[in-house]
């Protein structure tokens, strides 16, 4: 049977693949220390585990409206005005499963055949795939690690085009863990005034950010900014959450309104007892969160540490999310080639540069244990000193 061309254009997410390839050698009985994880290593917290239990015991077990449940908007909504100092409206929040349908409900709804978006690089994996899916094509804005990956002004300037539909703003940034200074937002939000073009701001890790780095939405700038910026964010990432699937956006009323429509033909609304959850999440202490940030702290601060020894290795420290990732061009081979080395000599996963865009780097992960952290940079330091 064909498969159509639309899909056919489409890659795997290699990221999962590597996290999946550790987990059989693990299971195999392989000692792999898995620095490839994209999701927290901590257990969901318990009055969150115990909402969703006390939702199905109340046979909260049917469906909601499409685009989520009104109390869960309403946290929502509350969560926005709290962290962010936007105000918006019901109709403006669609909850969906996870982030990444966030994402992909709203590329569908703004993009049309022949549009351009921006994505700087490095990048996530799913956005340029996302994009694609929704007929556009994706522009790659090359940013430079010597300055943290910045945005390069003169750079993105040259890039736009009658074309051009949308820019992402990923801040703190999967894979590099740098994030934007209001300044570089204030600029990017004047050009998108100046030139017309809609800002997509996936802001998911806005909860795990270190050393005071202060995570400013880009919509809360304005309120003309806030009319052309649809927010991502979501409960994966800052509440250990991520099997649960609940993300949310927030979007000026008639693209909510369409993406609620659609999202109806499409998955119906996310899994209730899992909405309950997030809004257990959303209302209740908040120390949770604070507690597994320090933890991260403290790891982020562990894996640069041991990786500065490394001779040869560049690394910008990040200032959010739970990744590092080092330039390896010293050691003279494509990430990919690397990575294989790294999972079959050293016993250590971690994701190929290529696979967000650049071959000179690898991500590595430190959700994991300080003590796991440890060992397996022992195996990479080793590694990185036989070659
Ligand atoms: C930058 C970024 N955005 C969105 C997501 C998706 O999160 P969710 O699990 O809520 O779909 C991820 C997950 O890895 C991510 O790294």
């Amino acid at each position: 049977m064909n498969v159509s061309p639309r899909l056919r254009r489409i890659s795997p997410s290699l990221t999962l693949e590597i996290t999946s390839r550790a987990k059989a050698l693990q299971k195999a009985g392989v000692d792999i220390i898995n620095f490839a994880a994209g999701e927290p290593d901590f257990e969901t917290p318990e009055h969150i585990k115990a909402a969703a239990r006390s939702a199905i015991d109340r046979g909260k077990t049917h469906y909601t409206p499409a685009k989520g449940m009104p109390e869960l908007i309403e946290a929502v909504r509350e969560k926005f005005k709290r962290d962010n100092g936007l105000e918006y409206s019901a109709g403006q929040i669609i909850i969906s499963c996870g982030a990444k349908h966030s994402l992909y409900n709203a590329f569908q709804a703004i993009c049309r055949e022949g549009d351009e978006v921006i994505i700087p690089s490095p990048y996530w994996v799913t956005y340029p795939e996302q994009v694609r899916l929704s007929g556009a094509e994706p522009v790659f804005l090359e940013t430079a690690e010597e300055v943290g990956f910045r945005i390069d002004r003169e750079r993105l300037k040259s890039l736009i085009t009658p074309h051009t539909r949308a820019l992402i703003i990923s801040s703190p940034c999967n894979p590099t863990g740098c994030g934007y200074p209001r300044e570089d937002l204030e600029y990017i939000a004047d050009l998108a005034l100046k030139e017309d073009f809609i800002l997509i701001s996936d802001e998911i890790y806005e909860k795990l950010t270190y050393d005071n780095f202060q995570v400013i939405s880009i919509a809360s700038l304005s309120r003309e900014i806030q009319e052309r910026t649809i927010v991502i964010n979501g409960v994966s990432k800052s509440y250990a959450m991520t099997g649960w699937r609940i993300g949310y956006l927030a979007a000026p009323e008639e693209v909510a309104k369409a993406i609620s429509s659609f999202q109806s033909h499409s998955t119906s609304n996310p899994a209730t007892p899992s909405q309950f959850a997030a809004l257990a999440a959303l209302q209740g202490d908040q120390s949770c969160v604070e507690e597994m940030r320090k933890t991260f702290e403290e790891r982020r601060d562990l894996m640069m540490d041991r990786l500065s020894g490394i001779t040869g290795l560049a690394c910008q420290r990040p200032v959010g999310t739970f990744y590092v990732f080092p330039n390896i061009s010293f050691l003279n081979k494509s990430s990919r080639e690397i990575t294989a080395e790294l999972l079959n000599e050293a016993k250590i996963a971690v994701v190929p540069g290529i696979a967000f865009g650049r071959d000179t780097n690898i991500r590595m992960s430190f959700a994991a244990s300080a003590e796991s952290l440890g060992k397996g940079l022992d195996r990479f330091e080793e590694y990185a000193r036989r070659r």
